[in-house]
């Protein structure tokens, strides 16, 4: 690679896989906040702003109009994660500044974490597991802990893209029975689900596994109304993102039982206080945003945003860039 001149500054906001920093060390000026868990103060992010040919980010930096006027040399946010619900893609767009993510890699991981907490809100694992711990299993019960059954249920997906698709190919295994909504309006002929309005949908689903984009059409698409479509019976499982749930009508639903169960890796906001009444339901599995959290997803994601950040700034088309 030949650059013109001096190297260009990026900055990453978290310490991603040495195999997507190992890829930048040579290359550019990197600046590197150098935490796992401590995401990048607003004001330190601004100070380093004036600088940027080039930023990786994190779901929990706001890629916003404020930032991007503060780094009028900014080329490229490259987003670590595929999805770009902090980034404001058409702020972006109007500076032309380039905005990529990370597909593909993290489906798998994704997909299988989702039907974890399918099985797992399903089968009342946590609660089960809480049980034991605390001492309280007396004995063997015939009615101890019932749950619902995933083998031959019916799984509703919302946003059959491609987490969505991997997990129902996963559902094939259990010979669920897939429906899916989505603005395609049509079925699927590699995963066997028919499409559904989402009434309908609702309706007709044990389970019920989101998998679309955050966006103003899609906040709180599980609201109150659509809940109470829901089976009595229905488990809720959330890993997309939180905004997609309005919680104060989950937490109202699951204590009234007017769903059996939720599994969430996703809420609004992160992290998620310990003390918000959903946390005290039992019938809710809860996990902390932990979907992609595999070796090799996270580092599918390191690789590849490095490889986005370093297209642009080397003039070419990245593998992943997200349309305005
Ligand atoms: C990431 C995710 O861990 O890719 C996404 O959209 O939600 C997760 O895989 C997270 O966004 C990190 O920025």
């Amino acid at each position: 690679m030949t650059w013109s001149g001096k190297k260009p500054k990026v900055l990453v906001t978290r310490k991603i896989p040495e195999k997507g920093l190992e890829l930048l060390r040579s290359r550019v000026e990197l600046d590197l906040w150098d935490y796992d868990d401590i995401p990048i103060p607003k004001e330190e992010l601004y100070v380093r702003a004036p600088a940027l040919d080039g930023i990786i980010a994190l779901l929990s930096d706001s890629m916003d109009g404020a930032f991007f006027h503060r780094a009028p040399n900014l080329k490229v946010v490259s987003n670590y994660a595929v999805g770009y619900d902090n980034v404001q893609v058409d702020e972006a767009a109007k500076r032309n500044i380039v905005v990529t993510n990370t597909p593909d890699v993290l489906t798998e991981a994704t997909a299988d974490l989702a039907f974890a907490l399918i099985l797992g809100a399903s089968r009342r694992i946590g609660e089960a597991e809480r049980l034991i711990r605390k001492g309280e299993w007396k004995s063997w019960g015939p009615t101890l802990l019932l749950g619902q059954d995933v083998y031959r249920a019916s799984l509703g997906i919302l946003g059959l893209g491609r987490i969505g698709k991997a997990v129902a190919r996963r559902a094939r295994g259990f010979s669920m029975k897939i429906f899916h909504t989505g603005r395609a309006r049509e079925d699927d002929a590699e995963t066997g689900s028919r499409w559904l309005p989402l009434e309908e949908l609702l309706a007709a689903s044990d389970i019920v596994s989101l998998h679309c984009p955050l966006n103003e059409s899609t906040r709180h698409i599980i609201n109150r109304e659509t809940l109470n479509l829901m089976k009595p019976s229905a488990v809720l499982v959330n890993t997309g993102r939180g905004g997609l749930v309005d919680q104060d009508a989950l937490y109202e639903a699951l204590s009234a039982k007017r769903i059996a169960a939720a599994g969430l890796d996703v809420f609004d906001p992160e992290p998620f206080p310990a003390n918000h009444p959903l946390l005290s339901l039992e019938n809710v599995l809860a996990l902390p945003h932990i979907g992609s959290a595999s070796v090799a997803a996270r580092e599918g994601m390191a690789v590849l945003a490095a490889q986005n950040l370093l297209a642009v700034l080397e003039g070419k088309e990245p593998p992943c860039r997200v349309a305005p």
